[in-house]
């Protein structure tokens, strides 16, 4: 990597900004979240922008004009980007283009994109003579992008399956009822989980049993800002009168068995990150199929003694092939605890395991 014009210290502080802003765009929806400063030639942030969903500005686009509204000229500035500026044209223009246009003399990226169309403004930026380098805090870019860097790169959505089970890990009681495992705090906060997905999806057994609206609500119970789209899989039909059908995002029956297929089609659908609910059925084929990403387990200091398992069989017979997950954080949420766990490296334990762990180390939180 060429050594950058503003030092190490200067361009991590910006790309660190870039990375705050992106955040700040929404987590749902095709697009990914991108932020961007711009720099003057002596390390002084002048402009910023990130990018607020799909159909609006890109964040270079966003910080250009912020830079000209403020009545700062961009010629000679340094961009610092958290994904690689585009180099394609969608509903905007390419921001590659737009970089060059406005005369930056270097661009920092943290993120080379992987988007088939997208890809290639770094190649554009270079052939105009702009300087530019790709990685800094490279894993920090990685980790904001994860499950949008998952979906372009695999063609199937990033898939969360969340679980709320008793201390000995049933999901419902031996009568059947299974709600309100778990309390107040932690469905709170799976609304919340809710209302940054693209889709949620449950099998026609939960359908069938519970009734869901699959909803994303606010902790006054209104409907949040974005609802997912709501996915039933299995053969059965979702019946006429169920609570799918009222207030809520869009409704998707995949009449289909076939996972990887509705995965792909989900893919297709733009659906980047899919948040599973259940039931046991379907987190065991997931989980049987090695395509569950990142486990949110909401566990009850509850004791059931009888009732559904959260996963039925798995084929492990020894524990040497357990489904092993590397803890990323645990929460407590009034009497619960979240444990947020993803998929395991490859190791000499597991060998057969793709490798979708990001480079940082997990932050864990105080519980
Ligand atoms: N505590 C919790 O977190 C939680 C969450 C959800 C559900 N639950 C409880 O779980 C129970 C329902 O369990 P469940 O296992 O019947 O629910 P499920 O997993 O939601 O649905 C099972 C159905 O999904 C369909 N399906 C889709 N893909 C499949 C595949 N690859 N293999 C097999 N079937 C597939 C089948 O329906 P078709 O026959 O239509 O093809 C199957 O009968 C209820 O008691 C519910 O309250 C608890």
């Amino acid at each position: 990597m060429t050594q950058p014009a503003h030092g190490t210290h200067t361009l991590e502080t910006a790309m660190r900004r870039a990375l705050d802003l992106a955040a700040q765009g929404p987590a749902h929806g095709p697009n990914p979240r991108v932020g961007c400063v711009l720099l003057t030639p002596d390390g002084r942030a002048v402009a910023e922008g990130y990018h607020r969903g799909a159909g609006t500005p890109h964040a270079e686009a966003a910080a250009l004009d912020a830079a000209r509204a403020a009545g700062v000229d961009p010629r000679g500035t340094t961009a610092v980007v958290t994904l690689e500026p585009c180099a394609h044209h969608g509903r905007t223009g390419p921001c590659a283009d737009a970089l060059i246009g406005a005369g930056v003399a270097a661009v920092h990226v943290s993120v080379p994109d992987p988007h088939p169309v997208a890809t290639g403004g770094a190649a554009r930026l270079r052939a105009a003579g702009i300087e530019v380098t790709v990685g800094t805090l490279a894993a920090d870019g990685e980790e904001l992008l994860r499950p949008w860097l998952h979906a372009v790169r695999t063609g199937r959505p990033w898939v969360t399956l969340k679980l709320a089970t008793s201390l000995d890990g049933r999901v419902a009681a031996a009568d059947g009822t299974s709600r309100w495992i778990t309390g107040d705090a932690a469905r709170a906060h799976a609304h919340t989980v809710r209302a940054r997905v693209d889709a949620i999806a449950v099998g026609s057994g939960t359908v069938a049993a519970d009734d869901p609206a699959l909803t994303a609500r606010t902790p006054e119970g209104a409907l949040a800002g974005h609802q997912p789209l709501r996915v039933v899989l299995g053969t059965r039909p979702v019946p006429d009168g169920a609570r799918l059908h009222g207030p809520g995002g869009p409704l998707l029956h995949l009449p289909t068995r076939d996972l990887d297929a509705a995965l792909r089609e989900l893919g297709e659908r733009e659906v980047r990150h899919l948040l599973v609910e259940g039931g046991p059925t379907v987190a065991t084929a997931l989980l049987a199929a090695d395509a569950v990403d990142e486990l949110h387990a909401y566990v009850a200091p509850v004791l059931l003694g009888a009732g559904a398992g959260a996963v039925a069989d798995l084929g492990v017979t020894t524990v040497g092939d357990a489904a092993r997950f590397t803890t990323r954080s645990v929460t407590r949420l009034g009497d619960d605890v979240l444990l947020v766990a993803r998929r395991r490296a490859p190791s000499a334990e597991c060998p057969d395991r793709p490798a979708t762990q990001p480079a940082t180390q997990p932050a864990q939180e105080e519980i």
